[in-house]
Parts: structure tokens; C-alpha cells; sequence
């Protein structure tokens, strides 16, 4: 069914408001519509948005609504839930958003939906399998942010180190977004050549202990920023307004989102984050990479860290 570009918001918190702030002032979706519990700030936000229209690329419908406004949305996108607190690993989160969610996802089917989802809320590996369960779509449906905003930290991180364009710069983290994530070396290149290439070309600037630094502090971004302003929203925001993009315009753009895979890289029946081609329809393709043995060896640790710990909610 060809679907307005609607985007329907759930979740107008940090993450939430600061991703409708990004995909209005980017241009993308015709129509936004905000649901929350918290009636009052999610009008509040609508207000507050239209009254900027006029300083964005193209018009648009902006409005605080409610589930019946999904059915018609091309696009739902949940942001809802509790965020890590200082100490608080993703992980942590999984028992009281596994509550939100149900009734979030059930609500929204109600209406009749039959787009894609969006999952955002940590831990979101875990959160975007049982989006899957508790909607019935089918798996390519259901996409999760994944590591697509450690992709980015780590992008941006080489490119700080290397002094070369974030966009020459292509490297993935893959598997859970937190911390069992790996980086992927082997693939990971600068201006077309491999990352330990460059180090090696120049040994008086670079080198490789330096990487590990790096997809440490990658790693670990979260937590360094969250102890000292107590959350992350605008990067997520950010990399969610990727993902819509890659969707509506139908773009079959590669980006690490946490995905269904059902035996690529040794792994089956689980949402964990991977470069996949994204287009109108959701995930078109799993792309599976030639691990070494190391990250072959840490993407397994990383799924099963999943598994394990989604087993005994699931069940
Ligand atoms: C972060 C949140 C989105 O990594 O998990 O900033």
C-alpha cells in the first residue's frame, strides 16, 4: 500500500524531539506526527515546530496526535521508554521498555498500520526482536538504530586521527549496540586504503595501538557522555534521521541497523546490528562481510550475549 510519507513519533522525549527537530530542519517525511503519554509537552513541541516551518526547505504537517494517526504513516519510529542512567549499562533498560513496548506496538497496530518500524529505545537489539514479535510484520519490516551511530563515532574518530574527510573515511562496528560491539578492521579503509595501510605509510604519525584507543573510546562514547549531561539524544537523533531518509527515498543505502539475520555470519533468529541495504520496503539485503577470525569470534560472543540475555523475557 503506497503510504503518505507520514512519520509517526512515539516518544517525544531527548531522543525524540531532537530527531523531529533534525528531520524537519533535513527536509525529510511530509508528515510528522507526535504521540506521548505526556500530552501536554508533545503539543507543546508540535507548536513549537510549526512555528519554525517557515525556516525550513519545504512545507510540512506537523500536528500532536494519536495512534489512529498511524495508519496511515509510511513510517512509526519509537523512541519511548527509560534511557541509561549514570552506571546503568543498555542491557539494563531491557525488562521495564519490554513492558512499554508491548503496549506501545499493540496500540499501534490497532490502528491498522502496515508500514515499517523504527526502534530506537536501548536495549535496542532486543527491543527491535520483540517489535517483530508483537507486531507480525514481517522481519525485513522491523529495523532497529543498531550501530549505526557508532559507525558514525567511529567515522568520526578516524577522521579526526587520519585528518581526512569523514567522508573518505569507511569503517562499520558491528553487533550489539553496547558493549560486546566490535569494530571491523579487516574492512576498514581511508581514501581507498586499509587503516593499518595508511598507519604503515606513515609510522612517525600513526599507529595501531592508537585504533584500539579509538573503537575504545567509540565504545565507551555513551557513558562519557551521559556522566556529564546525563543523556544522549542528538546523535541518535541524527542517525535516526539517517535511517528515515534511507527509507522514504528509497535510497538502498548501506548502514550498520540492527536487523533480523537468519543464518548470515553463523547466526540465527536474532536482531543484532549489521550493514544491511535499506530501502522503501525496510532491510533489502544483509550484507555479510568476510570477517577474520577475530571478529568472527566476537561477533558469535556478541549474539550469544544477545540470545542469552533475551531468552528469559522472551520466554
Ligand atoms: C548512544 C545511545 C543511543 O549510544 O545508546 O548514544
Amino acid at each position: 500500500m503506497d503510504h503518505v510519507n507520514r512519520v509517526a513519533l512515539i516518544g517525544t522525549g531527548a531522543v525524540g524531539s531532537s530527531y523531529a527537530f533534525a528531520l524537519l530542519n533535513q527536509g525529510v517525511a511530509d508528515e510528522l506526527v507526535m504521540i506521548d503519554v505526556n500530552k501536554r509537552k508533545s503539543e507543546g513541541d508540535a507548536m513549537d515546530l510549526n512555528h519554525g516551518l517557515a525556516f525550513t526547505p519545504a512545507n510540512k504537517k506537523i500536528w500532536f496526535g494519536n495512534y489512529e494517526d498511524c495508519e496511515d504513516a509510511a513510517l512509526v519510529v519509537i523512541t519511548a521508554g527509560v534511557n541509561q542512567k549514570p552506571g546503568e549499562t543498555r542491557l539494563d533498560l531491557l525488562e521495564k521498555n519490554t513492558a512499554i513496548y508491548k503496549t506501545i506496538v499493540e496500540s499501534v497496530m490497532a490502528s491498522g498500520f502496515d508500514g515499517l518500524f523504527i526502534v530506537a529505545t536501548n536495549p535496542v537489539d532486543i527491543l527491535s526482536y520483540m517489535t517483530w514479535e508483537f507486531s507480525g510484520l514481517p522481519a525485513h519490516r522491523v529495523i532497529g538504530s543498531g550501530t549505526i551511530l557508532d559507525t558514525a563515532r567511529l567515522r568520526f574518530k578516524l577522521s579526526e586521527y587520519f585528518g581526512i574527510d569523514t567522508r573518505n573515511v569507511h569503517a562499520y562496528i558491528i553487533g550489539e549496540h553496547g558493549d560486546s560491539e566490535l569494530p571491523v578492521w579487516s574492512h576498514a579503509n581511508v581514501a581507498g586504503r586499509s587503516v593499518f595501510d595508511r598507519v604503515h605509510d606513515h609510522p612517525d604519525q600513526y599507529n595501531v595501538k592508537d585504533l584500539e584507543g579509538i573503537f575504545d573510546l567509540v565504545k565507551d562514547a555513551a557513558y562519557h557522555i551521559i556522566e556529564r549531561k546525563g543523556a544522549t539524544h542528538y546523535g541518535i537523533a541524527m542517525g535516526l534521521v539517517r535511517l528515515t531518509k534511507a527509507i522514504l527515498h528509497n535510497e538502498h543505502a548501506v548502514l550498520t541497523v540492527s536487523a533480523y539475520v537468519h543464518g548470515q555470519y553463523a547466526v540465527d533468529d536474532l536482531y543484532i546490528g549489521v550493514p544491511a541495504i535499506v530501502n522503501r520496503e525496510g532491510i533489502k539485503e544483509v550484507i555479510e562481510l568476510d570477517l577474520d577470525p577475530n571478529e568472527s569470534e566476537k561477533f558469535r560472543e556478541s549474539a550469544a550475549l544477545l540470545k542469552n540475555t533475551m531468552d528469559p523475557v522472551l520466554h
